[in-house]
Formats: structure tokens, sequence, C-alpha cells
């Protein structure tokens, strides 16, 4: 898609992604409400809400933010993702990839491990997520099938050396 263009939200933004998860998610709007309270927590980061634009209009979005994984031993800091929407009239034209993408990278250059989300286990592996709970991962926050728990490593090692529960932020409960 020519003039697509992937950046930073910019508090100018917030409107029109607030306006985007609503309709890509079904005309409700817990997404936009958990994106806002995401946004003024300490887990928020700003260069991981990153935006789609089109034509000086907000087309995608993508949310990383912090999480921990727990364990007996500790914990250590990971990325969990949510959410991504693209608006419904440009879906399946390569948006959601782009901002997956850009949004991993990121991730990777600031230096963390892991990046974990609870989504279509269809949509994510595509991007290098697998399967959490073999890792060694748990979630006890939510009750969600085995598929749908998935993790992609960001440092060779990661996976396998970070084990224990994913620990989402008292915003996502
Ligand atoms: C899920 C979503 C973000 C995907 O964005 P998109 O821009 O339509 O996706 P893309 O066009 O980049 O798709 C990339 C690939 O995934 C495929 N794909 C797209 N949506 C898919 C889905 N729901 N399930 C499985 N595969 C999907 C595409 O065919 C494409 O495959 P290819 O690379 O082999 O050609 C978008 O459909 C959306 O906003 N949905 C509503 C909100 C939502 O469900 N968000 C995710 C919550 S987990």
């Amino acid at each position: 898609m020519t003039n697509l263009n992937i950046r930073t939200e910019q508090p100018e933004d917030t409107e029109k992604v607030a306006e985007l998860l609503y309709h890509a998610f079904g005309d409700r709007d817990d997404e936009s409400l958990l994106v806002s309270n995401i946004r003024v927590s300490a887990g928020f980061i700003p260069e991981l809400s990153v935006v789609a634009e089109l034509h000086g209009e907000i087309i995608g979005h993508i949310l990383l933010s912090k999480a921990e994984v727990v364990n007996e031993g500790g914990r250590d800091e990971v990325i969990a993702l949510a959410p991504l929407a693209v608006s419904p009239k440009h879906q399946k034209q390569g948006v959601g990839k782009l901002l997956m993408q850009e949004g991993l990278k990121r991730c990777q250059n600031l230096g963390y491990p892991l990046v974990l989300l609870i989504g279509h286990p269809e949509y994510y592996p595509k991007f290098g997520f697998k399967p959490a709970r073999p890792f060694g991962m748990e979630l006890k926050q939510f009750a969600v099938p085995d598929d749908v728990f998935m993790v992609c490593e960001l440092q060779e090692g990661a996976l396998g050396r970070i084990q224990g529960e994913l620990v989402y932020p008292e915003v996502f409960l």
C-alpha cells in the first residue's frame, strides 16, 4: 500500500485510534478503554504504540506494553501485545503485518526478550508466535485455550530460560 506511514502514535492521534478500535472490534469500546488505561499506566512505552496512517487517516494500531513472567526465583520483564487492529475496510491488505513487523522490531531493539499475547491461533504464528505453555509459561489471570496463549522469542535462548506465570498488569484485568 503506497503512502502508508507506520509511525509512533502521537497525543493528537488518541481520538482517531479510539474510533479505529471501536470499529475494528465490532462496535464496542472495551479495547479503546484498555488502550486509554495502558497509556496512563507504568507499563506504557510510548514508542511501542504504533499507528498506520493513510492520507491522514489512522487505519491501524498496535500496542505493546510491559508485563512480567514470575516464578519462585524472581521476575522477568517481557512485553504483552494487545491490542492490534486494522480498520475493517483496510483489512487483509498487509497493514496488520507491517504493524506486527515494526512492533516486534522495536521491542527487539529495546532489548526485550519475549513478547506474549492472547490471540487468533491462525494469525500470529506467521510472525514467529508459538503456543507458550509447552515452553513453561503459565497464565492464570485468564482462562484461555492452549493455542491462543502465544509467545515470540526476540532474544536467542530466552524461551526456556524465562519460565513461569505471565502476569498482566492490573489495567488488563
Ligand atoms: C487481525 C487483524 C489485525 C489482521 O490485520 P490485517 O491487516 O487484516 O492482516 P494482514 O492483511 O496483514 O494479514 C497478514 C496475513 O494474515 C492473514 N490473515 C489476516 N487476518 C487473519 C485472520 N483473522 N486469521 C488468519 N489469518 C489472517 C492474511 O491473509 C495474510 O496472510 P499472508 O501473509 O499469507 O497473505 C485485523 O483483521 C483486525 O483488526 N481484526 C479485528 C480486530 C482483531 O481481531 N484484532 C486481533 C485481536 S487478537
